[in-house]
């Protein structure tokens, strides 16, 4: 299945992302956790993606389409299932992905959409902590790790994102407003989104996602043989 999880900055995407990921039998594909790894590899593509990232600007979408186009497109020419998280971003983008699935005799089955206030964003991303180790994450207040600063699943250092502080999240939730809601009404008018209240706690909302995956395997049968 072909799935794309939209949303606000901290609304949840990569906390639910497993959930999907094993309902829709699907790879959770973070275009954020892409750029991050070139960061880390210090890569040409990571040095030109940097000072957008720090800034909580979005990276320009020549680049973004190609790192997506070259991640879930496999050698044999098919693309694989997936759940997008993080893309598309901007009309461009989705019009580019819609281009390139139909160049394979593809589409997307469903966009679900997280839904939480800023205020509550801001809240969440200041106590998000991340490992530096593999990645997961974990919030001070909703999902703390046992040992303090230690991920409970490695053992490696947790440590806040750079784009985490308030004033580089309210610049990412203006670009939110600015340039990716848009894609609301672009895959509303396609009967595409399932909306989910993503406000309550984490497992309140990947219990929302899963039944609101259900009853769209239930009425397209076909998907879960995608
Ligand atoms: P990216 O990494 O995609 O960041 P984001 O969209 O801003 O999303 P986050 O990872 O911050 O949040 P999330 O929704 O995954 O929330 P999480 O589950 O962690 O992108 C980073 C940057 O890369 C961009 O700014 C841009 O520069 C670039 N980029 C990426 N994609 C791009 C694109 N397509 N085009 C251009 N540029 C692009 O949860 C957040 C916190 O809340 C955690 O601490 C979690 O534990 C907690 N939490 C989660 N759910 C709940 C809940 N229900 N209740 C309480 N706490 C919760």
């Amino acid at each position: 299945m072909k799935l794309i999880l939209l949303g606000p900055p901290g609304a949840g995407k990569g906390t639910v992302a497993a959930n999907v990921e094993a309902l829709g039998r699907c790879h959770h594909i973070s275009t954020g956790d892409l750029f991050r790894q070139h960061l880390r590899n210090d890569t040409p593509l990571g040095r030109e993606v940097r000072s957008y990232m720090e800034a909580g600007e979005l990276v320009p979408d020549e680049l973004t389409v190609r790192l997506v186009e070259a991640r879930i497109v496999q050698e044999d020419g098919s693309i694989e299932d997936f759940v997008l998280d993080g893309f598309p971003r901007t009309i461009p983008q989705a019009e580019a992905l819609d281009e390139l699935l139909g160049r394979h005799g593809t589409e997307i089955a469903a966009v679900i959409l997280l839904q939480v206030s800023d205020e509550e964003i801001v809240n969440r991303l200041s106590s998000r902590v991340v490992c530096t180790g593999c990645g997961e994450v974990y919030n001070l207040n909703s999902k703390p790790p046992q040992v303090a600063g230690v991920c409970d699943s490695c053992g490696g250092r947790l440590d806040r994102r750079a784009d985490d502080s308030e004033a580089t999240v309210r610049q990412r939730l203006e670009g939110y407003h600015r340039q990716t809601e848009p894609l609301i009404d672009y895959y509303g008018s396609r009967d595409l989104l399932l909306p989910v209240d993503s406000s309550g706690a984490p497992a309140k909302t990947q219990a929302k996602v899963a039944q609101a995956l259900m009853e769209l395997i239930a009425s397209r049968p076909d998907l879960a043989h995608s």
